[in-house]
């Protein structure tokens, strides 16, 4: 075998045992590159008489093509195992469960969605939304909604009160959301006709009684308005909040030191094996408390007795939530347990609207 035979078979020899595609370029650089033994050949081709010239130079050439072509096609076989490899690695198994979406995973709190419910109802009869801060003066949470000094109605409400200052008020966290009432007279001119939904704070916790829950009030003021027109608002509230046709409801006497008259407001209903329905049955449910606004309380906010009237109400959230959807625990509600929330809890994306259906389906 000639010395140019050998020389290319080693080199094609050492292109079929690259490993990698350094080994391979280690290959080419040894016979190709700068001072590559093809590349040295080359080189003494010039060197040669013309007739030797001619004979050799296809040799060297025909070679160092041969070469350069079982480079490529090494070169090509390590790119298609790299493309196989990361096809491997890179696979999607179509079979295996799709991921939920957050939006799906995540769930409304029911008194979360019980607030939007009841917005949305009382949006409709021309109500708008007022809040307030949890942590009130002991003058709008009390004073201004004529709880005398030292009354025991202050005691009765089991208020969490904050160290005084220097000046000796001291705050508190609001023990109702009556407040609000307060805050809306000194700032809205009459007519006015809000509900104010909010946590409210009390020292007390038993099975139905947590430090911290929730209260809807309402408060309508006017030339005119009167008793009447809040029986029918809470009677078109109770159907469409508990997606009935006939609500019984009972008004009792009661007092509150910011209502004259007071009263207490019963629902109809009927207990049926630990079951609670209403609009029908013989038992009765205490539900809210309302009455006229006092006129004391109005003078407090700036307006006039003699021109404005109005009544309020005022009204658990947590009870009502757990009426319309059968939870048994106050407590659960504020444990913040995501086996209760995904049970209980409702789709985010279910808004609830009086055209749409207020509870999802
Ligand atoms: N603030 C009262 C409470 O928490 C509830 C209440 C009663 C609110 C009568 C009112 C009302 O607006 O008129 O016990």
């Amino acid at each position: 075998m000639s010395d140019l035979a050998q020389l290319e078979n080693e080199i094609l020899a050492d292109i079929a045992a690259a490993a990698d595609e350094a080994a391979l370029e280690a290959v080419r650089v040894a016979a190709l590159g700068k001072n590559g033994t093809v590349t040295a050949l080359l080189k003494t081709l010039g060197t040669l008489p013309p007739e030797r010239r001619k004979s050799e130079g296809p040799l060297i050439n025909g070679m160092k093509d041969r070469v350069n072509a079982a480079l490529a096609a090494r070169r090509e076989i390590f790119k298609t195992a790299a493309l196989e490899a990361r096809l491997n690695t890179e696979s999607i198994d179509v079979t295996l469960p799709v991921r939920e979406a957050p939006a799906e995973i995540g769930r409304v709190h029911p008194i979360t969605q019980v607030i939007d419910e009841l917005t949305a109802i009382f949006a409709d009869m021309g109500f708008a939304v007022a809040e307030g801060p949890d942590i009130e003066t002991d003058d709008y949470n009390f004073g201004k909604l004529n709880f005398p000094e030292e009354h025991p109605a202050r005691a009765m409400h089991d208020t969490f009160f904050f160290d005084p200052k220097p000046d000796g008020t001291r705050l508190l966290l609001r023990t109702h959301t009556s407040p609000v009432q307060v805050r809306t007279m000194l700032t809205q001119k009459p007519p006015i006709r809000v509900i104010i939904p909010g946590r409210t704070y009390r020292c007390d916790s038993d099975q139905t009684h947590t430090p911290m829950f929730h209260q809807v009030e309402g408060l309508v003021i006017d030339k005119g308005s009167h008793l009447g027109h809040m029986k029918w608002i809470l009677e078109e509230f109770f159907k469409a909040f508990f997606e009935v046709d006939r609500v019984g409801m009972r008004f009792r006497p009661s007092f509150f030191p910011f209502t004259e008259p007071s009263l207490e407001v019963d629902i109809q209903c009927r207990r049926d094996k630990g079951e609670i329905r209403f609009g029908e049955g013989e038992d009765w449910m205490e539900i809210l408390g309302a009455g006229m606004v006092h006129p004391n309380v109005l003078r407090n906010c700036g307006l006039d007795p003699d021109q404005y009237q109005g009544f309020a109400w005022g009204m658990g959230i947590d009870r009502i939530t757990m009426l319309k959807y059968g939870m048994p625990d106050l407590r659960a509600f504020f444990e913040a347990d995501v086996r209760w929330l995904s049970h209980y809890g409702f789709r985010p994306l279910d808004w609830p609207t009086l055209a749409a259906g207020l509870s999802p389906p």
